[in-house]
């Protein structure tokens, strides 16, 4: 009997542990370990973040060679800012690491299906009792064929432990069966970035996937009984008893305007978020028990004097807290610092969220640059710039704090105005204490606790509809956003692309070695760049740097690139090598003569050269005029430049 043998949760990791185990484990399988990018997207105008790990892949999932071959692995930081209202429950987190392994038309479902199941089972020591596994059911109208074959190869290697693991359809209408291999529809087992097929834009890669369970234990189902009176428990439910630990994608088609085409390569895109794959390991499903959460809890006992997971109200407010602070670490640490637009209003959203529901906790001083501390403490091992960065990281989050105590205590005495006149015993309007949640941020909790000490009441029936309804106009915006980015591989921001590595080459030129690249962001109207300068720049130099770049433009030079080693590429004056320790092999791109050295000169016959995975124009003449419409700083020693091709 199997049974007897098998170790349960014998051996307890560090989440620090468990990455370093799934990076080394695919790097036995001959993968190329490679470091996370951004959490803003470089070059890459359809999204506002990096929000899973495949996204910095698009181009060679699509058939772009990579650098560095066809086995790639990382754990990647991911930002989803949709998910912003699930943060509270035990698993939704706005930020999180997602463990990726890919294959570059390299492998596909037998390896895959057999290096997860040996992660699983042995490096991870799961007890496979514990593991079910979904697959793609098929679609005739889609033309995509019932992915059986995955069924078959788990079913196989539940067989190697002595489990007869039976395959069963339509779980989510007869329920489980005591089956541990189930088949959904395109709405579970199909992933891109768009979701579900309909959803796709022409051009769009995707594919049925293979999606892996955790089961906690039946008893966690117990108390949401109800939940299954009508409809069976299975693995896809919401009743907190199974968790998704890890989605292996077959990433194999292109939509294009005649259906589903097959991409020039088959490829594997595993993501398994690590914080869920941890609390599997630590046999608890609250993520937030995990080992890398336990310094933010101790400092917010510390200031708070509650123990998390006595009240459901504290515990929520403890989630909202650890979540959003981490992530507005790390959002900072990239470049998106608070502010009223894009990438930034999100970290600012973060922060003061963070400290409404800290009045929860009774804390009501700045608090904030103590949980950042933890949180740096936790990550900087792994992320050594956060450590580098620390000072300003803090500097940045403290501001807004103290910013926002401001706006709350102006909200204050608006309260006190518009409430002046009520006698004891009367109503708050639900649209004034919408006003006061929405305008100064002030909890509805705390607006009641006001109201009460005035004798006052909040018509709370009419705040949660004024509540709903700036929530659906807010989502239709949110949806928008994406959406209408989402198609764009658009010729507009290639050009972009090799504009941008115009303009780094130019600023080195012009303001000297130091200047550069921090950061990069392209949308259809502009680019944006960001580069290392302690001063602002002049008119002059402004105007030279637009000559410079529109005369290497006018000089139509050649764009080609060419694979070589990190030695090479450094000798031969490519710039952008971003300290990058993993990388053997790197894509170069060269502006003008491909066998030159690039000099910084400017009889130089090779205007740049640099470390990029691409796409770019094959010859600057096709760019247009190139023009400087804003120079900005954007923190203590770094500019911002913004600029457009006309
Ligand atoms: N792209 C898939 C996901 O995000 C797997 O990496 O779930």
């Amino acid at each position: 009997m199997f049974l007897g043998i098998l170790v349960t949760q014998a051996i307890m990791f560090t989440v620090k542990d468990l990455r370093q185990k799934y990076l080394d484990f695919f790097k036995s399988k001959g993968h190329i370990i490679v470091p996370s990018a951004s959490l803003l997207p470089e070059n890459d105008p359809t999204t506002l973040f990096t929000g899973s790990g495949m996204q910095p892949m698009v181009p060679y999932l699509l058939g772009a060679q990579h650098p560095l071959g066809t086995r790639i692995v990382d754990s990647q930081k991911c930002f989803r800012s949709q998910d912003i209202d699930d943060v509270g429950d035990n698993r939704h987190t706005v930020f999180f690491e997602m463990l990726g392994n890919w294959s570059l038309g390299d492998y596909f479902k037998k390896e895959q299906i057999a290096w997860m199941w040996e992660f699983l089972t042995n490096e991870l020591n799961l007890d496979p009792r514990r593991l079910y596994f979904t697959c793609f059911r098929g679609n005739t109208d889609l033309g995509i064929p019932r992915d059986s074959e995955s069924a078959e190869l788990w079913t196989k290697h539940f067989k190697t432990v002595g489990i007869e693991a039976a395959i069963i359809d339509f779980p989510e209408r007869d329920g489980m069966k005591d089956g541990r291999i189930f088949y959904y529809d395109e709405t579970k087992n199909w992933w891109s970035r768009a979701g579900v097929p309909g959803n796709m834009p022409l051009g769009e890669p995707g594919g049925p996937d293979t999606e892996m369970f955790w089961d906690f234990g039946e008893e966690l189902g117990l108390h949401e009984k109800s939940v299954h009176a009508k409809k069976p428990c299975h693995v896809n439910c919401d009743c907190g008893r199974f968790l998704e630990i890890g989605n292996n994608v077959f990433m194999q088609y292109k939509k294009t305007p005649h259906g589903f085409e097959q991409l020039p390569q088959k490829n594997v895109d595993f993501g398994g978020g690590l914080e869920r794959l941890a609390a599997a390991v630590n046999g608890n499903p609250d993520i937030f028990l995990i080992d890398l959460f336990a310094t933010m809890r101790h400092v917010l006992v510390g200031l708070s004097g509650k123990k998390y997971g006595t009240n459901e109200k504290e515990t929520y407010a403890y989630r909202v807290i650890m979540d959003h602070l981490r992530a507005a670490t790390f959002l900072v640490n990239d470049g998106a610092l608070p502010s009223n637009k894009d990438q930034g209003y999100f970290t600012r959203r973060l922060i003061r969220r963070s400290v409404r529901f800290a009045h929860k906790l009774g804390i009501l001083n700045n608090f904030c640059g103590q949980v950042v501390e933890a949180v740096i403490a936790e990550y900087g091992d792994h992320y050594a710039e956060l450590v580098t960065q620390k000072d300003f990281i803090l500097a940045q989050i403290h501001t807004e704090e103290e910013k926002f105590r401001k706006t709350l205590a102006q909200g204050l005495k608006i309260f006190e105005e518009r409430t002046a006149k009520l006698q004891s015993g009367d109503i708050i309007a639900g649209v004034l204490a919408f006003d006061l949640y929405q305008s100064y941020g002030f909890p509805i909790e705390v607006i009641d606790e006001l109201a009460r000490e005035r004798g006052l009441y909040v018509d709370r029936v009419g705040f949660e509809k004024a509540y709903a309804e700036h929530k659906a106009k807010s989502r239709v915006g949110a949806e928008q956003k994406f959406a209408g980015g989402l198609a764009d591989h658009s010729e507009i921001s290639t050009q972009y692309h090799t504009a941008t590595h115009l303009l780094h080459a130019t600023l080195l030129r012009i303001l000297g070695p130091h200047a550069t690249q921090r950061g990069s962001n392209i949308t259809q109207e502009r680019m944006r760049f960001d580069f290392n300068h302690p001063l602002k720049m002049t008119p002059e130099e402004i105007k030279q740097a637009e000559d410079l770049v529109n005369a290497a433009i006018a000089h139509d030079y050649l764009v080609s690139w060419a694979e070589m080693s990190f030695e090479e590429a450094q000798a031969k004056g490519a710039i952008g090598l971003f300290e990058d320790k993993y990388q053997s092999k790197v894509k170069v791109y060269t502006v003008g003569d491909i066998n030159a050295k690039a000099l910084a000169d400017p009889s130089s016959p090779t205007y740049s050269r640099e470390v990029c995975g691409g796409p770019h124009v094959e010859h600057t003449g096709t760019l247009g005029h190139f023009r400087i419409i804003k120079e900005e700083a954007v923190s203590a020693g770094v500019r911002r430049i913004k600029a457009v091709l006309e």
